[in-house]
């Protein structure tokens, strides 16, 4: 039995004495000893190695003392394990050196057996559970459909992602049958993800924004709609589209536990376009975390006050930055912990 249940509960629409509270993109990167790390093994052995990837998903929660973990991974492995190269480029992020940009590439990605090409996942799940011992619940992850084609046709990370979003215009159905293995891959992944023992899975949409409401519709929601469908008696579904304002009335109604929120919209509107019964996660600007421990207080408190303390999960409003100083993260962390009505 989990000892700390504060986001099983808020995820339930439970009541909690104060919210729970964790970080995007918390197991690593900002992180001392994980930089330590990262001089030693290169970004794809530290996601394949099961007790690399297992130590740095705990670093989070015994360094900073946040209510749940994340496991060390990448949206990128999926495609991986679907025949695309991806590498991880020092300056430039995630590079793809044959990206998609023709139906005759698409007919010949494969529909991977995910518990052979993606044990290690499933191995680095096992062995943080072990390590985690029922202190904190185990969030696994999943990019989104659209934004795992946003990589596997751009190429690399991009700010517009021009070049994804004129093949899914110019060649719809190309990005259709891309869009579907994705999909097909995407849940038979999160589905051994489960079994290996996470406790809530998180679909991140980081580039669900850049697209119109219709767009969204149809190149993403419709697909992150089949997977929540699969899993959602399976486990505890939260769901994050960056800059997705506009389909929250939509989402609300999808059957997920939680939806994320972006900084960019109020805890006031968000509560008010998904009615105020779907708990919601976020929203702190992660570049806040650079103000001073003091002001992130005064913030993080306010954030509380506007969101309300039920059906509420505290977060950032995407990642954590690499540049973030330790004593920040703890200060919006303990500011939560030490939080009263
Ligand atoms: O939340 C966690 O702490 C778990 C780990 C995690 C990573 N990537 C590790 C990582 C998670 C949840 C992700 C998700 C991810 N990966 C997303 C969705 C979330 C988001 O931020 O929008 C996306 C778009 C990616 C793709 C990706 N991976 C990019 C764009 C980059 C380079 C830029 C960056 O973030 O530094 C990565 C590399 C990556 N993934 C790093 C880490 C810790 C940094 C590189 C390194 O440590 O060598």
């Amino acid at each position: 039995m989990i000892k700390n249940r504060l986001l099983l509960d808020a995820l339930n629409g439970d009541n909690v004495s104060r919210p729970p509270v964790w970080m995007m993109r918390q197991a690593g990167r900002y992180l001392p000893d994980f930089m330590k790390l990262k001089e030693k093994y290169d970004f794809f052995t530290r996601c394949k190695t099961p007790e690399l990837a297992a130590k740095i998903t705990l670093m989070p929660i015994e360094q900073i003392g946040t209510d749940a973990a994340i496991l060390f991974s990448d949206i990128l492995v999926v495609p991986q394990a679907m025949g695309v190269d991806v590498e991880m480029r020092k300056e430039l992020g995630p590079f793809i050196p044959k990206p998609i940009r023709e139906a005759k590439q698409i007919e010949k990605i494969v529909i991977p057996d995910v518990d052979d090409n993606l044990n290690y996942v499933f191995e680095a799940i096992r062995l943080s559970k072990q390590m985690i011992d029922n202190r904190v619940p185990l969030i696994g992850f999943a990019g989104s459909p659209w934004t795992v084609l946003c990589y596997m046709v751009q190429g690399q990370g991009s700010k517009n992602f021009d070049i994804a979003k004129s093949f899914c215009f110019s060649q719809p159905e190309a990005a259709h049958m891309l869009l579907e293995k994705i999909t097909t891959t995407t849940i038979k992944y999160l589905k051994s993800k489960v079994k290996a023992g996470v406790n809530v899975i998180q679909l991140f949409d980081s580039w669900g924004g850049l697209l119109s409401e219709d767009d969204y519709q149809k190149f993403s929601w419709h697909y992150n709609q089949k997977i929540i469908d699969s899993l959602k008696s399976k486990t505890k579904i939260i769901s994050f589209s960056k800059g997705c304002w506009f389909a929250l009335p939509l989402m609300a109604k999808s059957g997920v536990d939680a939806l994320g929120i972006d900084w960019t919209c109020s805890a006031r509107n968000a509560r008010y376009l998904t009615g105020g019964k779907v708990t919601l996660q976020g929203n702190l600007d992660p570049s806040r975390l650079m103000s001073t421990p003091k002001e992130i207080e005064k913030l993080t408190k306010k954030m509380i006050a506007e969101f309300g303390v039920q059906k509420y999960i505290v977060n950032l409003g995407h990642g954590i930055l690499p540049n973030v100083p330790v004593d920040n993260a703890k200060a919006f962390v303990n500011t939560v912990k030490n939080y009263s009505v």
